[in-house]
């Protein structure tokens, strides 16, 4: 099976963006056909500097690398070094209902928040959707929010392969977890960078901790039992822990004699025992810019050794020599 996700660089990656995305996208690397780019073109519908979008790139680059992806088995790439892309883009976009596009929310939210309403924002979901055709993927592992989006990629390959006839296009999956859809953040909304409420992978230790420390909880004195499914806390300490440990604390938050900030001391434990591996691979392999940069230009190729077929085909079924 043919697995591809994206991942947009435009920040520090944080651990909603881990539990929905990349560890999904990684864990199915050993077994299957994995793609994983980073959305350049994506990005600049929102980042406007050269400089900050160039070291969000090799950021994200890091934080992939660092995180256990494997660049001999992943395909590994930037979007921007694969065009081919966008020539699929504007034959998506000649199959696309401008209605389809006014429905997305994404647009819709961005704009609401105070972004520029660009053409490029408004056919986001289009470029997405040849990012995910391009390659005939099968699955496409993401969080919750960009559902609609795989909906619209599932539309635009359904007309195309209508129009012209042919079943050039396959209708992707989506791979929502359910129990790490939504990663809340330290005020309790979703996590997202836009929100400024995130933990971030590879944040400063001694700031993370800071952060975890600040996450909401309600005003339950301590000595009171806790419901732990109501509680942020919790539902972050979850995705680190197995299910065992989960119960154990589970039940001490039940019992009651114990504070918010015990179980919060817990969860920055397990943040560091999980994250520390990583941040110091991470370190290595910073300084080794130029490694990093012959993985991207080989998955680069490898991309385009994938696509060109199935663009060719498009090509062929609209009527292009
Ligand atoms: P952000 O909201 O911080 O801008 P992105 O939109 O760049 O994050 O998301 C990148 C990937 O991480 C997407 O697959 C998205 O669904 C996933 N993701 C982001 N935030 C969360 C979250 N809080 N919970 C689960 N998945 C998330
Ligand atoms: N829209 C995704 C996000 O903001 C990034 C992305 C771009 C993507 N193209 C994709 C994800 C294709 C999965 C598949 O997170």
């Amino acid at each position: 099976m043919r697995v591809l996700s994206g991942i947009q660089p435009s920040g520090k990656l944080h651990i909603g963006n881990y539990f929905g995305m990349m560890k999904p996208a990684l864990a199915l690397q050993e077994e299957h056909e994995v793609f994983l780019f980073i959305a350049d073109y994506h990005a600049l519908t929102t980042t406007k500097d050269a400089a900050a979008l160039r070291e969000n790139v090799r950021d994200v680059a890091l934080d992939f690398l660092a995180c256990g992806l494997d660049p001999a088995r992943t395909v590994f790439y930037r979007q921007s070094d694969v065009p081919e892309v966008h020539e699929l883009a504007w034959l998506l976009s000649v199959v696309c209902p401008m209605g389809l596009l006014e429905r997305a929310h994404s647009y819709k939210d961005k704009t609401a928040r105070g972004m520029d309403a660009n053409h490029a924002l408004f056919a986001y979901p289009v470029l997405m959707a040849a990012d995910i055709l391009s390659v005939n993927a099968d699955i496409v592992p993401v969080g919750k929010d960009q559902k609609q989006h795989l909906e619209i990629a599932r539309d635009l390959a359904g007309k195309f392969n209508r129009q012209t006839g042919e079943e050039v296009f396959k209708l992707a999956d989506p791979m929502i977890l359910e129990e790490v859809a939504v990663v809340p953040g330290v005020d309790g909304q979703k996590m997202s960078k836009s929100y400024g409420n995130t933990i971030d992978i590879f944040g400063p230790p001694k700031q993370v901790r800071k952060t975890i420390m600040r996450v909401v909880t309600d005003s339950t004195p301590l000595e009171a039992p806790k419901d732990p499914d109501a509680c942020n806390v919790f539902a972050l300490y979850k995705l680190f822990a197995d299910a065992e440990e989960a119960e154990a604390l589970a039940g001490r938050y039940r019992a009651g004699g114990m504070g918010y900030g015990e179980a919060k001391k817990a969860l920055a434990e397990k943040f560091e025992a999980h994250f520390a591996p990583y941040r110091d691979r991470r370190a290595e392999l910073e300084a080794e810019s130029e490694k990093v940069e012959a993985i991207l230009r080989d998955g680069a190729e490898r991309a385009r050794g994938a696509i060109q077929p199935i663009l060719s085909q498009a090509r062929r079924a609209v009527g292009l020599a």
